[in-house]
């Protein structure tokens, strides 16, 4: 399934952390800080390829050649569990801008509906890292690249934590030139209930649950 632009870390905190956040035994404000810290880790991997410029800097000691990045970056959460993702990523790069994009699934359709976008008339960035812990169906990503696509974004990332099989190749089919950055691709997604009992349909398995519920404490 990963092809050349999908990247699963392998880091052994990622692995260690992802198992925590998994467990539904942990609880929201843990499942926050985890969430937290698993983003800072993707987002290091994600950053890797960053374009640098050369600078100088004095030191107590002497003048040095540095580094500067060169590209203006900007974070991308989609609501609301894109939201978890956004302050560990702004430690390593709290210069970044973040712009927000709102989308909601149809319980019925799975489709994802948008309520909130407030970019600029043109992008003020050069690269788009958009944030959301779970890669479904796919649709909320797609629908987000295709928005920053017409906004005009020329580099985009996505920056995920769990993804389906179905979710990563709607990806990679519709925007085969976006890098997807996961901690893990898992087995299916969930059926269509047949009784009372059974999860709703579109959920990842084994997957972590509801991320905006979990986070947010609105299970
Ligand atoms: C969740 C999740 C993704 C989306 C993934 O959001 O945070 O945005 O589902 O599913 P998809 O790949 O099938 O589109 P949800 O719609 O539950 O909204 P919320 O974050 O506001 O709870
Ligand atoms: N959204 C979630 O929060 N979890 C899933 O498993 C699927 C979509």
């Amino acid at each position: 399934m990963a092809g050349d632009r999908v990247f699963v870390s392998n880091h052994p905190l990622v692995l260690h952390k992802l198992t925590l956040l998994r467990s539904a035994d942990t609880e929201s404000k843990k499942f926050r800080e985890l969430l937290h810290e698993v983003s800072l880790l993707l987002g290091y991997e994600a950053t890797r390829d960053l374009t640098l410029r050369e600078t100088r800097v004095v030191t107590p000691l002497a003048e040095a050649k540095g580094y500067e990045l060169a590209e203006r970056v900007g974070l991308v959460p989609i609501l609301r569990a894109g939201l978890g993702m956004v302050e560990g990523i702004w430690q390593l790069m709290p210069h970044a801008e973040v712009w927000h994009i709102g989308l909601y699934r149809d319980h019925k359709t799975l489709q994802p509906i948008q309520y909130y976008n407030k970019l600029p008339a043109s992008p003020t960035v050069q690269v788009c890292l958009v944030l959301d812990p779970m890669l479904a169906t796919g649709g909320s990503a797609v629908a987000t690249v295709n928005i920053l696509k017409d906004w005009g974004a020329r580099r985009i990332k996505f920056v995920g934590v769990i993804a389906a099989p179905e979710g990563l190749r709607a990806l990679t089919t519709a925007h085969p030139d976006v890098d997807v950055h996961l901690a893990a691709i898992d087995d299916h997604l969930t059926p269509p209930p047949t009784l009372p009992s059974d999860p709703p349909e579109g959920y990842i398995v084994p997957g972590l649950g509801d991320a905006g519920d979990r986070q947010f404490g609105t299970g």
